[in-house]
């Protein structure tokens, strides 16, 4: 999308969630009043984030460092610590899951059973632990070492079999790598398999995607997660793309990934879990982002709590330097006025395809009224449609929402993130 496209889309979704969420709401991360703590809460996740990566792929938007042994005891020291700081502050809370995402977080596994460990003693942690991990990083003892924490549902970096793929994304290992990792991870007993798996990557066609999906179901995942490329500007390739203007396929291209992927998964039995997700089998979801409330520990790590967003400083040593001296990580904060909570919770019900419609007067109060006019006129348009109990994208609802969903990470995300990665401690940023 040139310049003139993207500002005309922000002024678009700028008017749509002023006139959703309403006026009282202001889309700004500050940092946060010297006198805020966190609200107490009684139920809700929890987000590790672990930073180290051995290959730092120039896609990924996410906050990382290069592995560096001497990194992991201070990393570990500062985890435990903001976990004594959230218990202190919302008290011993029922955590009823743990997503332990990256970075790679079988880079600093030891330190993941440290942080988990403590998790257990200061909380009550009732729901399961996910991980994300990286094909080269998997072997039996990895596995064991899995196992024996306790991690019950894993996800596989894959990207893609294809060695011309995963040359482009800065991945340098042969696909036979990648097809080990998950065969031995499918044959080992954990409750959810996930492959991720990456669409809308230059050159790829859709017949090289379903091969991909073919090949990690033949492996055993029993779920696929298919991202299509995002070109953060601030991501190595998002410079790249702009330099050298490689062309990204375009719309119909697009279109035509999502509807062979759609059509591949329906036909071979994976049923659909999420915008980008199809699950087979009765395996419980591996999910991440989805939740309606979480505390972030880690550098970058983000938390949704009763009165708004909070964001740790991107900057790890930043990060550890103010948990050694006893002080909150927590560099912006966009509090939530109205119903903006409920709000969110609908945004990541559309990403889930389905949402449950006797729970928008709990989510949403008085705005549900305004929702439900929004979600017909969505199934009038031939978007969506409904049981009057569940309300179910179709498939191009689906395709559709898949592009805002990809705006909207290339837009707000990207805002924030950049703002954040400048500098440790940022002034505040309008999103
Ligand atoms: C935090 S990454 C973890 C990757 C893991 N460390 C690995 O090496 O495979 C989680 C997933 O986000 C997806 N992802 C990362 N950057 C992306 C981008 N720029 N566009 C689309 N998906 C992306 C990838 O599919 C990746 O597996």
């Amino acid at each position: 999308m040139n310049s003139v496209g993207r500002g005309l889309s922000r002024l678009a979704t700028r008017g749509l969630r002023r006139y959703l969420v309403g006026p009282g709401q202001r889309w700004r991360f500050e940092p946060p009043d010297p006198g805020w703590t966190p609200p107490p809460v009684a139920r809700t996740s929890l987000y590790l984030h672990v930073p180290f990566c051995r290959n730092c792929c120039p896609y990924c938007p996410y906050t990382k460092v290069r592995y560096d042994e001497a990194l992991i005891e201070p990393y570990t020291r500062a985890a435990l610590a903001e976990v004594d700081q959230w218990a202190d502050n919302i008290g011993p809370a029922e955590i009823d899951s743990v997503y332990v995402g990256g970075g790679t977080p079988t880079q600093a596994l030891a330190s993941v059973v440290r942080v988990l460990d403590r998790v257990r003693r200061r909380f009550r942690l009732t729901g399961d632990v996910s991980m994300e991990t990286s094909p080269p990083d998997i072997n039996t003892e990895t596995v064991q070492r899995l196992r024996a924490a306790n991690v019950s549902l894993v996800s596989l970096g894959v990207q893609s079999f294809q060695v011309k793929h995963l040359a482009a994304i800065g991945r340098h290992y042969q696909p036979v790598v990648a097809e080990r990792a998950l065969s031995l991870l499918a044959e080992s007993g954990f409750a959810s398999v996930n492959a991720d798996i990456m669409f809308a990557l230059p050159g790829q066609t859709p017949e090289d995607m379903t091969a991909d999906l073919a090949r990690a179901a033949e492996l055993g995942a029993n779920q696929l997660t298919t991202y299509p490329l995002f070109t953060f500007p601030y991501t190595a390739v998002g410079e790249y793309l702009q330099l050298k203007a490689v062309r990204m396929p375009d719309l119909g291209a697009r279109r035509r990934q999502y509807r062979a992927i759609s059509d591949w998964c329906r036909a071979h039995g994976f049923e659909r879990v999420s915008v980008w997700g199809f699950k087979r089998g009765g395996a419980p979801r591996y999910s991440s982002v989805t939740r309606d409330g979480y505390i972030g520990i880690g550098p970058g790590a983000g938390s949704h709590l009763p009165d708004g967003f909070a964001l740790n400083t991107f900057d790890l040593s930043a990060w550890i330097k103010a948990l050694d001296s006893g002080v909150s990580p927590i560099a912006l904060r966009m509090p939530f006025a109205a119903h903006m909570g409920g709000w969110w919770w609908l945004y990541w019900r559309f990403y889930d395809t389905r949402i449950p419609l006797d729970a928008l007067d709990w989510a949403l109060g008085e705005d549900a009224g305004k929702a439900r006019r929004w979600l017909h006129a969505i199934e009038r348009a031939g978007m969506a449609y409904s049981n009057g109990r569940t309300f179910e994208l179709t498939e191009p609802g689906a395709f559709w929402l898949h592009l805002l969903q990809n705006l909207f990470a290339l837009s707000y995300v990207n805002t924030l993130w950049t703002a954040a990665r400048r500098r440790p401690w940022p002034q505040a940023v309008a999103i």
